[in-house]
């Protein structure tokens, strides 16, 4: 038995931050942004609300549009680095806001590639029969981490969240086929929070040292990320016994469209093949691959039957792709 994706919805707050508002904030102009990374504008979310307000939105979305109650869900992964608290799960908090109250769930950590630990966890539960409704949700309010005196971080980040429901296919040819998933900690500290977990709880010092901000050396990360997901992705579609020209739609992992791009070459993509929106929201994180594919949907770029191939890149090091059939009409 196989998972399908057989809802999808996403969510972005209201208010923009462009590139032209960080000129005034941070040495640094839309032209560098746009040249370097392709984005000109993210979402931030308002000050008072945490990362499970963007995750509930998501999920509510994918609720009304399968006209199910929170009920009927076994199960919720949230992937996220942004909590809305260290202790207990943002997951916790996202089932008692949508009254789901025959599940349990749990956040995943796994950086970017959030998303998709997060999916292959949950096709691992409805491939087994065990459980039948499991909402999938990547989230994160980048905003929270952010030092914005720091061009070399505050111009990539933003915030947003999105969500997939996986069910069991009764079509054994659609859904999930495969996926192939990384870790490897030399990435750490090339890409993490210094301070606020258990080795180095908040102090004063840590505070004034800005080490509850996210710290990244871009360069670094950029090469690994390129050859990563280039590698990943190509290794899967070979082992299908399957070239570039039979994947209908690419949606990465939006961090920068340089990475992206070395993906599509690697794999020999048309532009129509890839789902890019990396100008309108930046690195959402965790969001980034569920608010594509939510797009994607909304704007009739997959039908039934048609492979669809996600990849990502991120802390930790994280990285993997999913080879999966769309399933939905
Ligand atoms: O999603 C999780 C994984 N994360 C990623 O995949 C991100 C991977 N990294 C990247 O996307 C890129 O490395 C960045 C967009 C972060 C940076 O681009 P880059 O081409 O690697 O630039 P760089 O850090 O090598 O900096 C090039 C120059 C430097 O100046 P000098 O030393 O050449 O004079 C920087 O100081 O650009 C300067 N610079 C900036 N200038 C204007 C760095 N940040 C900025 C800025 N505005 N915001």
């Amino acid at each position: 038995m196989r998972a399908i994706i057989t809802g999808i919805g996403h969510f972005v707050p209201e208010q923009r931050l462009t590139n032209a508002d960080l000129e005034k904030m941070v040495d640094t102009n839309d032209e560098w942004i746009t040249s370097r990374t392709g984005i000109k504008e993210r979402r931030i979310l308002e000050k008072d609300k945490g990362t499970s307000y963007m995750a509930v939105q998501a999920a509510k979305m994918i609720l009304e549009q399968k006209h199910i109650s929170a009920d009927e869900i076994d199960l919720i992964l949230l992937a996220t680095i942004t909590p809305d608290l260290m202790v207990p799960s943002a997951a916790s908090i996202v089932q008692k806001e949508l009254g789901a109250n025959h599940c349990w769930g749990f956040d995943i950590n796994g950086g970017c590639t959030g998303f998709l630990y997060a999916l292959a966890t949950g096709a691992q539960f409805i491939e087994t029969g065990r459980h039948k409704k499991i909402l999938v949700i990547g989230a994160d309010k980048m905003s929270s981490i952010l030092n914005y005196q720091d061009r070399n971080t505050c111009i990539i980040f933003g915030d947003g969240a999105g969500a997939a429901l996986l069910e069991p296919s009764t079509d054994n040819d659609l859904g999930i086929h495969d996926f192939e998933m990384h870790l490897d900690g030399v990435g750490v500290q090339y890409l993490c929070v210094e301070a606020g977990g258990s080795l180095r709880p908040a102090t004063h010092e840590t505070v004034d040292k800005k080490m509850h901000f996210l710290y990244q050396d871009g360069k670094t990360v950029f090469k690994h990320a390129v050859i990563g997901m280039s590698d990943v992705s190509k290794r899967i579609v070979d082992k299908h016994h399957l070239s570039g020209k039979d994947i209908k739609l690419l949606i990465p992992h939006q961090a920068n469209y340089r990475i992206i791009d070395a993906v599509a070459k690697k794999l020999d993509l048309a532009p129509e093949q890839i789902v890019i929106n990396i100008e309108k929201y930046g690195n959402t994180t965790a969001g980034t691959i569920p608010i594509a594919m939510s797009e994607a949907y909304q704007q009739q770029r997959m039908k039934k039957g048609d492979w669809i191939l996600l990849s990502a890149f991120g802390a930790g090091f994280t990285w993997g792709s999913m080879l999966l059939k769309w399933a939905m009409d």
